[in-house]
């Protein structure tokens, strides 16, 4: 089986805080994995690394066949994230948030619009999907989020704490679309406390 996701070595300091220390880690295409720790272990620091949000000191890392440095534009056609904090644009409404990320990974006006539906539905988000972000509750935010690293279908995803701030029945969800997620062979990295 090959890997989707390694790294080798990642370093990433802060000052002189050092929050990755040669990281190395491999995850088998169709697998999970989850990256536990305290606050302050570098989950976010390593989510970001393997996403092309922050450039590694040193080390290297692939994901989906992409050098997170050298073919960090590919790559990111080819994953979904979804952060610690939800990012979405507050004025817009939970579909039209979708509906852009969808534009984003270019998937056309019109599949762009039924995806969002599609994932305004799984998450629970169908009646709210039409109210602007700035007017919904913490957990719909997390929800509208991780609906968001779905649109385009990428092989890989990459999830940072996608149960905080979730109600037992929204985890119990999300829980649900993961492990469909998994069966339909997409690779998980996830962090959590
Ligand atoms: N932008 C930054 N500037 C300075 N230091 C940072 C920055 N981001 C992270 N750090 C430091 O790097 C270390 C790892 O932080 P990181 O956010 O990766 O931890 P975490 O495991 O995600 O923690 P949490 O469980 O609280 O989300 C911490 O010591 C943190 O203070
Ligand atoms: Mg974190």
């Amino acid at each position: 089986m090959s890997d989707a996701i390694t790294a080798e070595g990642l370093v990433k300091k802060y000052g002189n805080v050092t929050a990755l220390d040669g990281l190395d880690l491999s995850v088998p295409s169709g697998t999970v994995l989850a990256l536990l720790g305290p606050n302050g272990a570098g989950k976010t620091t390593a989510v970001r690394g393997l996403t092309t949000l922050l450039r590694p000191d040193a080390g290297r890392a692939v994901v989906a066949g992409c050098d997170v440095v050298r073919d960090a534009a590919e790559l990111r056609s080819r994953i979904g994230v979804s952060g610690q904090y939800a990012a979405v644009d507050e004025h817009l409404t939970g579909a039209e948030n979708l509906e852009m990320v969808g534009r984003l990974y270019h998937l056309g006006a019109k599949r762009s619009r039924k995806r969002a539906r599609e994932l305004l539905e799984r998450f629970d988000l169908a009646e709210a999907g039409d109210r602007p972000v700035k007017g919904y509750s913490g957990g719909m935010r997390r929800r509208i989020d991780l609906a968001g690293a779905l649109v385009a279908d990428p092989p890989v995803l990459f999830l940072d704490e996608p149960s905080t701030g979730l109600d037992p029945r929204a985890r119990a969800q999300l829980w649900d679309v993961i492990g469909e997620l998994v069966e339909g062979g997409t690779t998980l990295l996830l962090t959590t406390q």
